[in-house]
């Protein structure tokens, strides 16, 4: 008789963001037993796993609250965590940089100690290239040293930095990833893609800041969740992973592609204020995680269409999210 095997209980946090709840999806599909802890700030929202309804745990709580995290690894006594939960948003960190240094560095530290007590098999923690600073030329290893320019970015890397130390004190099982710029289904529109793609759709102004020049290397999100899986089966406990696609383009660029697809014309296209602080361009050398077994399967081209596609198709989505941005985009966009 075949044995059905269980698969590994994991605790992953933010799973109802955007790149947590790709994650949540293509886990239960692959067989793991899976409970979420999620704040559900603006971010968050579970209609992004609402396919999967039923067929995960959902605990609605702070990783900043230790005696309630506490409590869920009692109840669910999880061997791997999965920590996505974060404020990620750039402009939003430089109005206000308080929530991310409470999330992004104080509930990290909860995480981490929760789990050092509780001896958890492997803790894996999504960090971003944006620790690194800009770079004009080359690309950024893993043990390229930390410049972060926003206060976003330098919440994450004292994360990374505080990981780093449990590694290394406690020998903490953890790993540590490090994604490029993700974008796909259920991006929350304040991040570039989706307001170029909501803008259009209405035939408004697309803000770009400053010229378009600064470049980003654009990941599609199933591509990074699957790189994900394989970091939590075959990575390096101790280890470091970039997580890059190698498709780099110009904002500018990125801006002319959607607005191609839309059919709408580049005058739509508005220069704003640049973010201050921009960093240029961001490129990761990802040959630890190609070597490991892991390409992109989605090139720039199909991962757009299929986004648009999504959007034009849950259109009822975004509209429901932009009612709370309006006041936000006046402030940022100028
Ligand atoms: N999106 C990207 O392009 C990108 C690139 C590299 C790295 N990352 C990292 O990947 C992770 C996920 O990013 P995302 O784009 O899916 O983010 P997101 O903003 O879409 O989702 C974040 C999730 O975390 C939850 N959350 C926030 N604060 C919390 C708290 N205190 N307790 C519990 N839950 C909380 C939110 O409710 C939300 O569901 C983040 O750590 C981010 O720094 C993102």
């Amino acid at each position: 008789m075949a044995v059905k095997l269980m698969k590994m209980k994991l605790l992953v946090t933010g799973g109802a963001g955007f790149i947590g709840s790709e994650f949540v999806r293509q886990g239960v599909s692959q067989g793991y037993r899976i409970a979420v802890v999620d704040k559900l700030t603006y971010a968050g929202d579970l209609e992004r796993l609402k396919q999967i309804k039923g067929k995960y745990k959902f605990y609605n709580s702070d990783i900043c609250h230790k005696t309630g995290i506490e409590a869920i690894f009692k109840k669910e006594k999880p061997e791997i965590v999965v920590n996505f939960a974060a404020e990620t948003h750039v402009d939003r960190s430089i109005q206000d940089a308080a929530a991310f240094i409470e999330t992004n560095i104080k509930g990290t530290q909860i995480l981490l100690d929760i789990s050092k007590k509780w001896k958890i098999n492997k803790f894996i923690h999504i960090s971003t290239d944006e620790i690194y600073g800009e770079i004009r030329k080359g690309k950024f290893s893993e043990n390229y040293p930390f410049q972060p320019n926003s206060p976003y970015s330098a919440s994450k890397a004292a994360a990374d930095l505080l990981i780093k130390s449990y590694i290394r004190t406690y020998k903490l099982p953890a790993i540590i990833i490090r994604p490029c710029n993700n974008y796909g289904p259920w991006q929350y529109p304040e991040k570039l893609i989706p307001v170029i793609i909501y803008k259009a759709f209405k035939n408004k102004k697309v803000p770009v800041y400053a010229k378009g020049l600064n470049r980003r290397e654009w990941l599609y999100v199933s591509d990074c969740a699957k790189a994900i899986f394989l970091i939590l089966k075959k990575g390096k406990i101790g280890g470091i992973y970039n997580i890059g696609s190698g498709i780099e383009k110009k904002n500018i660029d990125v801006a002319r592609e959607i607005l191609k697809i839309l059919g709408r014309p580049k005058s739509l296209i508005q220069f704003v204020k640049d973010r201050p602080g921009h960093d240029f361009r961001y490129a990761l050398d990802s040959s630890k995680i190609n070597k490991l077994g892991w390409l992109p399967e989605t090139d720039f081209k199909q991962g757009i269409s299929r986004t648009v596609n999504w959007f034009r198709q849950n259109q009822a989505w975004l509209e429901s999210k932009v009612g709370y941005l309006r006041d936000y985009w006046k402030r940022v966009y100028k």
